[in-house]
């Protein structure tokens, strides 16, 4: 199977995890449009999504799925998202995709995080895959050196064939932290929301994933936490 094939194998079976008649937190992500597609084919089943980032509410509308304002719902059941990675806790490095900080306003109002992932994405140590954290533009140098000083390499994400600063949806910069290997995921990300000028820490270890669909070459693979 190829690994797309994998992640239209999870996206499948997350559509066990929609509830009838509800608003569907919607991650971002090549899984996540995989599940987009999916929920797509059901879209008369549920009452619309509220998406985690611009590209996930563009293809959402082009399902033809409402998307609603977060501001404008009082709860989502079930939230689905790929990730960068998962440990065997649960806890997840997310953000590749530059929608880190959504990501976690969607995933902290959601009963459940439901998350759909190729088995590559499971390791044993979370930090090989730099950690994005999103930071206020102004901030980015002086953010960048706490990052150093907590044992990471930041280095600020440009924009695809440019030395420009990549802008989050937010306006926000991306610093890329490589070199960490993250053995206390709950403290780390505590220690990095803590630097003043940071948006959001792409680590997912308070509020990590509750079920993980991982797509395996013997199926798909169901780990709860
Ligand atoms: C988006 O910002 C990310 O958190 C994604 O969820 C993550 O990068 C996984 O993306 P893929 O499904 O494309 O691997």
């Amino acid at each position: 199977m190829t690994q797309d094939e994998l992640k239209q194998a999870v996206a499948r079976a997350a559509i066990e995890y929609v509830v009838d008649g509800e608003i569907i937190g919607v991650g971002t992500g090549s899984t996540a449009n995989f599940f987009i597609d999916e929920l797509g084919k059901i879209k008369s089943r549920i009452k619309g999504a509220v998406a985690s980032s611009e590209a996930t509410a563009t293809r959402l509308r082009g399902h033809g799925i409402e998307v609603f304002d977060l501001n404008d719902v009082e709860s989502i059941s079930v939230y689905v998202d790929g990730a960068d990675e998962i440990n065997a806790t649960g806890a997840m490095i997310k953000g590749g995709g530059a929608a880190l900080t959504r990501e976690k306003i969607v995933a902290s109002v959601s009963g459940k995080f439901v998350c759909i992932a190729d088995g590559s994405k499971l390791v044993e140590t979370l930090g090989k895959f730099p950690l994005p954290v999103e930071v206020v533009p102004m901030a980015a140098n002086a953010v960048s050196r706490k990052l150093t000083a907590l044992g990471g390499q930041p280095r600020l994400r440009t924009k695809p064939g440019s030395t420009d600063a990549f802008v989050t949806d937010n306006g926000g910069y991306i610093l890329d932290v490589a070199g960490l290997s993250i053995t206390d995921a709950v403290a780390l990300e505590s220690d990095i929301n803590q630097i003043v000028g940071v948006i959001a820490v792409g680590l997912f270890a308070r509020r990590g994933a509750d079920v993980c669909l991982l797509g395996t070459g013997d199926g798909v693979k169901k780990l709860t936490f």
